[in-house]
């Protein structure tokens, strides 16, 4: 029996794949079709895959001349594949040729060609893309813009304030201006992409959310950090038990590349340290912990009392069963970690763990620990827009950052602002 391999995303399958597909399979008797998984696809530089791992295998599997379907993680996954499966033919469309000639070591390498005229990037980009403008600080908003070149499916459009011409607005203004600025994007019908917190008030949030729900818009806070796919498997890790229950989450955020305490910084132009840095630390507390915790309390620092100017900020959340700590400081630095501690290991992110591509699960006998790597383009930003701009498709809200986080956010920063803290 002459066994043959080949390789793909398929992506919104056509007629190419196809062709493809039934050429590989008269090369020999029983076809294997390796299918790309998401991951590995962001490794290869596609991030924008209109379809998810499984609709992909699925509809492979429907069009039924595959005799196995196997799901491809890793680089140098093929040379296992054909050694586990005995594979005789691996093979390719024309678009790879001599790319991999390397297996011939291995197996017989047959590059097929390619047909002519389809391709899922032409499919995808035959889709009217998402246009989104950009308001707020320069650094951010260039950041911003910059990342969506990597994204298909959406482009940059200059706004005006009346956010003409555009379909969604990534909004990085003043955390002062947010309420504002996202009130009336919203009530122009715009999709809404916030730097958090999206208000300084718990009530102005839900209103908010509350208003693009009603208009069938989208609303979602920009935290580059949950879109991170070490961030997002460390949170599966940390809730299945692997570390046991969790007893307490410690995130530090700091940063001092602000200069706050120069004469010639204008400090009311900057943010604080809690609206700068508070949503993400507080993000894994909330996404691990949730939010029915029974109290919460702040101790801060505060460097300019007339604008609320905090240099440093620990605030401190008593669950039932746990504890947790968000540090926070624009005028003191330390270690950026983030661990989580559980009763039987716990999960250590080095800093700056809010930009990581790795994590650590630690136990008592060090010989099981086990650390996990993954990649990370763009500071998680690229990630954030595929994901905004599929809920903006979908409808859908999405499931990164749910409502109830971000009214979370903004109640505590409306804590932190009506002075219910503890002055050091
Ligand atoms: N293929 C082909 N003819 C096409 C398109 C793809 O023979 N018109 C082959 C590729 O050479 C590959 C397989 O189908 O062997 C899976 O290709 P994949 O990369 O999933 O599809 P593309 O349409 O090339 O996707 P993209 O545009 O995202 O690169």
């Amino acid at each position: 029996m002459i066994k043959v391999i080949t390789y793909g995303t398929y992506d919104m399958l056509h007629y190419g794949h196809i062709r493809l597909l039934e050429r590989a399979k008269a090369l020999g008797d029983y076809l294997i079709v390796g299918v790309t998984s998401d991951d590995y696809d962001k490794t290869r530089g596609k991030i924008n895959l209109q379809q998810s791992l499984m609709e992909r295998v699925e509809a492979v599997k429907a069009i039924g001349i595959a005799d196995e379907i196997i799901v491809e993680e890793y680089e140098g996954q093929k040379i296992d594949d054909i050694r586990r499966y005995q594979v005789d033919i691996f093979t390719v469309g024309s678009d790879w040729e001599g790319k991999f000639d390397y297996l011939n070591e291995y197996c017989k390498v047959v590059y097929l060609p390619r047909t002519e005229g389809v391709s899922s990037s032409e499919i995808r980009a035959e889709k009217r893309k998402l246009k989104i403008g950009t308001i707020g600080g320069k650094g951010l908003c260039s950041k911003f813009k910059r990342e969506m070149q990597f994204v298909n499916g959406v482009e940059y459009q200059e706004c005006g304030n009346d956010f003409k011409n555009v379909d969604a607005v990534y909004i990085a203004t003043h955390p002062e201006r947010h309420y504002a600025d996202v009130k009336r994007a919203l009530e122009l019908g715009k999709h809404v992409i916030c730097e958090s917190p999206i208000a300084l008030k718990v009530g102005e949030c839900r209103e908010l959310l509350n208003l693009a729900h009603e208009k069938g818009l989208i609303l979602t806070d920009a935290i580059k950090t949950a879109y991170s796919t070490a961030y997002s498997r460390l949170l599966v890790v940390a809730k299945s038990g692997r570390i046991g229950d969790i007893i307490s989450v410690d995130s530090v955020c700091t940063s001092l590349s602000d200069n706050v305490y120069d004469e010639n910084v204008d400090l009311s132009r900057k943010q604080n340290s809690i609206c700068a840095w508070g949503p993400t630390a507080m993000l894994p507390i909330f996404q691990l912990l949730g939010t029915e915790y029974r109290s919460s309390n702040i101790i801060t620092q505060i460097i300019d009392s007339n604008i609320n100017f905090d240099g440093y900020t620990k605030i401190d959340f008593v669950y039932d069963k746990a504890v947790a700590s968000a540090r926070v400081a624009k005028a003191a630095k330390a270690e950026g970690e983030l661990v989580i501690t559980g009763t039987k290991g716990y999960i250590y992110v080095p800093a700056p763990w809010w930009k990581t591509d790795y994590f650590e699960i630690r136990f008592e006998n060090p010989a099981d620990n086990k650390r996990y790597f993954y990649q990370l383009d763009g500071e998680g930003i690229r990630y954030e827009i595929v994901a905004f701009a599929k809920s903006v498709e979908s409808g859908r809200d999405n499931f990164y950052i749910n409502n109830s986080i971000s009214s979370e956010i903004s109640k505590t920063i409306e804590k932190y602002n009506s002075n219910d803290y503890i002055e050091i």
